[in-house]
C-alpha cells in the first residue's frame, strides 16, 4: 500500500512538475449516490454526483490540473469522461468505458487526473458508461489564466446553462429496452435547462429556471447541450446574441438571433440585458432531420430586476420547422478561430494521413423478423461499416500491457466497398455492417485529414462527431457526396474553427484536419446515445514518439479493474 501511494505521488509530483507558471492543483470530491427528484408530477430516483442534478460545477483556470476522487456509493457501474479535455499523454482517466478503463464498480473509487492544458473557455463531464450520462453531468468551467483576460469586455456575470432531458420511466430501463427489441428508443419526455423542464409542461410551473439579469449589463452565459439523442435549436425572445467561443476556443464574434448546438457541443455567448424589462423566455426544442423526437419545448425565464408591470406570461421566441437543416448548419458554418496575434490558428498543412470513414445507420436480420426495427430487424450503425463491439477488457489496458485477442489494428482508412453514399433508395443488400473491436493506428506526429461522409443506408441523419484527446480544424463541410478533387479546393484553412464535437450534416460531409501529438487510445464516436449503442464509434490509438516528452505517462495505481 505504502509503496503504491509513493509511486502514486512520484506521478502527481511528474504531472505537477510538468505544467509550469501559475498552474494550480483543484480537488473535488465525486460521490456516485441515487438521489429522489420530482418533474412532470412524478419522484423518481436517479444517479447523481453528491446528490446534485445537473451535478457540480467544476471551476478551473486554463493549464490547472484538477484531482477528482469519484466513489461510487450507488449499486450501478460508472465510469466519468472528461468532455474536450485533452489529457496529453494521460489517456488514463479519459474515461470511456472498455476504451480506456473498466468501470468503477459499486464500493470502489478512481482518483481521476483531469490535465487541462490549452482548453480555455466551456467543458463539461459526464458519466460514460451505459446511458448513465442522462443524469449525471455538468460543467468544467476553465477561466484564463489569472494574468490574462477574455477576447472580448469582461461580462458583469457568467451562468453555465445545460440542456438535458428527462425520461419519466428509469433511463436504464429505455436503455435495456430498445437493445432487447432491436427498436428505437423511446423519446424522452421533457427536455430541460439546468435540470428543470419550464412551464410549457403539465406539473412543470414551479421547475423552472430563472436567471436575474440588469439592464444595460452583459453576461457570458456558457451553454452546453447534454441532451441524450438531439441537436437542439437555442433562442431566447427579443435578444439577439454574440458568440465568442465553442468547444472551449474562442471564436470570432457571431450576432445572431439563434443557436443550433450539438450533444457534447458548447457554446459561449455574451447576452446583452438591453430589452425593455420585462420577463423573457429563453428556449430550446429540437433540429431533427430524421426519425422520432421528442417534440416538447422547454423553457427558462430571463427576469429584468426593477419596477415594471410583470407581463402574465413571457414572451415566447418562434422556432424554425424541427427539421430544417439549413437553420442547423447555417449557424455551425458561421463558426471561425479567432485567428490572430493573440489567438493564432496552427492548421496542419502536410497532411500525411487521408482518412475517410462514412457513418450509417444499419439493419441486422432477426430470426423470424423478430426485432423492432424496420422489416423486423434489428437497428445498428457504424464507422466504415463497422459495427463497434466493445471488449471485455479495455482496449487501453491491452494496448499497453500488449494483451493479445481483445482488439485488432485493421480499422479500415476508407470504406470497404464504394457506393453512391448518399442515394435516395441505399440496396437493401448494403444494409448489414460487420461487427468489430477494430482501432486505426496512427504514428506519432501524423498530420490526419479526416473526412466524415454521412450516408442514407436505412435512414440518413445527421451525426454529432466526437473525439477524445483532441481538438480538431473544422476545413470543409457540404451536402451530398463528398468530391475529393473539388471540395477540398474551398476548405478553409484561414481561420476555421477549433472544436471537439462536429454535426456532420444529414446527407452530407464534414471535413476536419489534427496533428496526432498525443499518444495515447482515443475514442471517436457520434454524440447521439442511440447511436453510439448501436455500434457508431471506433478507436484511434496514438503511438508514442521518439522524445522523452512524446510518450505516454504510466497508469495510476487505482486503475479499476476488469
Ligand atoms: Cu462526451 Cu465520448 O463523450
Ligand atoms: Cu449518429
Amino acid at each position: 500500500m505504502r509503496i503504491f501511494f509513493l509511486y502514486f505521488n512520484v506521478v502527481i509530483l511528474l504531472l505537477c512538475s510538468i505544467r509550469q507558471g501559475d498552474a494550480l492543483v483543484r480537488r473535488y470530491k465525486f460521490k456516485l449516490q441515487d438521489a429522489s427528484y420530482s418533474r412532470l408530477c412524478s419522484n423518481k430516483t436517479i444517479l447523481t454526483i453528491n446528490g446534485q442534478f445537473p451535478g457540480p460545477t467544476i471551476y478551473a483556470r486554463k493549464g490547472d490540473l484538477v484531482i477528482v476522487d469519484v466513489y461510487n456509493r450507488a449499486n450501478h457501474n460508472i465510469t466519468i469522461h472528461w468532455h474536450g479535455v485533452k489529457m496529453p499523454r494521460y489517456p488514463w482517466a479519459d474515461g470511456p468505458e472498455y476504451v480506456t478503463q473498466c468501470p468503477i464498480t459499486p464500493g470502489t473509487g478512481f482518483r481521476q487526473n483531469v490535465v487541462l492544458s490549452d482548453e480555455e473557455g466551456t467543458l463539461w463531464w459526464h458519466a460514460h458508461s451505459e446511458w448513465s450520462r442522462a443524469t449525471v453531468y455538468g460543467a468544467l468551467v476553465i477561466l484564463p489564466k489569472k494574468t490574462d483576460q477574455y477576447p472580448f469586455p469582461k461580462p458583469h456575470a457568467e451562468v453555465p446553462i445545460l440542456l438535458g432531458d428527462w425520461w419519466k420511466s428509469d433511463v436504464q430501463e429505455v436503455m435495456e429496452e430498445f437493445l432487447l427489441t432491436g427498436g428505437d428508443p423511446n423519446v424522452s419526455d421533457a427536455f430541460l435547462i439546468n435540470g428543470q423542464p419550464g412551464d410549457l409542461y403539465p406539473c412543470s410551473r414551479q421547475d423552472t429556471f430563472k436567471l436575474k439579469v440588469e439592464y444595460g449589463k452583459t453576461y457570458l452565459v456558457r451553454l452546453i447541450n447534454a441532451v441524450m439523442n438531439n441537436i437542439m435549436f437555442f433562442k431566447i425572445a427579443n435578444h439577439n446574441i454574440t458568440v465568442v467561443g465553442s468547444d472551449a476556443s474562442y471564436t470570432k464574434p457571431i450576432n445572431s438571433d439563434y443557436i443550433t448546438i450539438s450533444p457534447g457541443q458548447t457554446i459561449d455567448f455574451l447576452l446583452h440585458a438591453n430589452q425593455k424589462p420585462s420577463h423573457y423566455y429563453m428556449a430550446s426544442r429540437v433540429y431533427a432531420s430524421a426519425g422520432f423526437y421528442d417534440n416538447t419545448t422547454t423553457t427558462g425565464i430571463i427576469e429584468y430586476v426593477g419596477n415594471y408591470n410583470t407581463p402574465p406570461t413571457p414572451l415566447l421566441p418562434t422556432f424554425f420547422q424541427f427539421n430544417d437543416t439549413s437553420a442547423s448548419v447555417n449557424f455551425t458554418r458561421q463558426l471561425r478561430s479567432l485567428a490572430n496575434k493573440k489567438y493564432p490558428v496552427d492548421v496542419p498543412l502536410n497532411v500525411t494521413n487521408i482518412l475517410f470513414f462514412t457513418l450509417s445507420i444499419n439493419t441486422r436480420s432477426c430470426p423470424n423478423d423478430s426485432c423492432a426495427g424496420p422489416n423486423g430487424d434489428r437497428f445498428l450503425a457504424s464507422v466504415n461499416n463497422v459495427t463497434l463491439v466493445l471488449p471485455k477488457t479495455d482496449i487501453l489496458q491491452a494496448y499497453y500491457n500488449r494483451i493479445s485477442g481483445i482488439y485488432e489494428t485493421d480499422f479500415p482508412d476508407n470504406p470497404p466497398f464504394p457506393y453512391n453514399y448518399t442515394q435516395q433508395f441505399v440496396p437493401q443488400l448494403l444494409w448489414t455492417p460487420e461487427n468489430g473491436t477494430d482501432v486505426n493506428v496512427l504514428e506519432y506526429d501524423s498530420v490526419v485529414e479526416l473526412v466524415f461522409q454521412g450516408t442514407n443506408t436505412v435512414s440518413g441523419v445527421d451525426h454529432p462527431m466526437h473525439l477524445h484527446g483532441y481538438s480538431f480544424y473544422v476545413v470543409g463541410s457540404g451536402l451530398g457526396n463528398f468530391n475529393k478533387s473539388t471540395d477540398p479546393l474551398n476548405y478553409n484553412l484561414v481561420d476555421p474553427p477549433l472544436m471537439e464535437t462536429i454535426a456532420v450534416p444529414i446527407n452530407g460531409w464534414t471535413a476536419i484536419r489534427f496533428r496526432a501529438n498525443n499518444p495515447g487510445v482515443w475514442f471517436m464516436h457520434c454524440h447521439f446515445e442511440r447511436h453510439v449503442s448501436w455500434g457508431m464509434g471506433m478507436t484511434f490509438i496514438v503511438k508514442d514518439g521518439k522524445g522523452p516528452n512524446e510518450k505516454m505517462l504510466p497508469p495510476p495505481p487505482d486503475m479499476p479493474k476488469c
